[in-house]
């Protein structure tokens, strides 16, 4: 049932204390992919709330590095195509970018000028929803890009940091909350 799979899911994340840096609480999904039961069980609930949803997606944007890991394994599920927004500097080719401030530090990413075509209905897919300055910028970058966003899907979700709002109004779908 849906209920096991997010169990399986909760239980397969840690947390471990100052990583990166001190005062960061680092949440580790490593374990997920460790058991392929608890990935497909990752793939499987996002597959349904997609289906369900947002029947009309064309294509997954997923975010460096880890929205890679997760990402792709949906967009086959769905059987559409899968776009990478990368840290700069990492692309070949014409790319557009964005600068974005991280919990911890600043950075920028970047899309190949031609993975996203205007109007493309697209979800963007990351592990993990923080302050939601990493999904902000990606959406910004799909706002330049002239694709419409549907929604953001993430594995975890930290309530305490308001990611969500930040995001408003596009929604976001998490499996885990802390
Ligand atoms: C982490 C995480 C998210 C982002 C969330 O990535 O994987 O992408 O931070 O934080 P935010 O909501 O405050 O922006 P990180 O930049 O550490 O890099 P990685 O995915 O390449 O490991
Ligand atoms: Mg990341």
């Amino acid at each position: 049932s849906n209920a096991e799979k997010l169990e399986l899911v909760a239980q397969s994340i840690r947390s471990f204390p100052d990583f990166p840096s001190k005062g960061i609480l680092f949440w580790d999904i490593c374990p997920i992919l460790k058991d392929p039961r608890t990935l497909t069980a990752v793939t499987d609930l996002f597959e349904e709330h997609v289906r369900k949803n947002f029947p009309q997606v064309e294509l997954i944007v997923g975010l460096d590095a880890r929205g890679f890991l997760f990402g792709p394994l949906l967009s086959q599920r769905l059987g559409i195509g899968f776009a990478l927004v990368r840290k700069k500097g990492k692309l070949p080719g014409p790319t557009v970018g964005v600068a974005y401030d991280l919990e911890y530090g600043k950075a920028e990413a970047e899309i190949q000028a031609d993975a996203v075509a205007p109007g493309q209905k697209v979800l963007i897919i990351d592990d993990l929803l923080a302050t939601g300055g990493t999904l902000f910028a990606a959406c910004e970058l799909m706002k330049e890009q002239k694709a419409e966003v549907l929604g953001c899907l993430v594995v975890i979700e930290l309530k305490e940091l308001k990611g969500a709002e930040r995001l408003k109004p596009n929604s976001v779908y998490s499996l885990v909350q802390h």
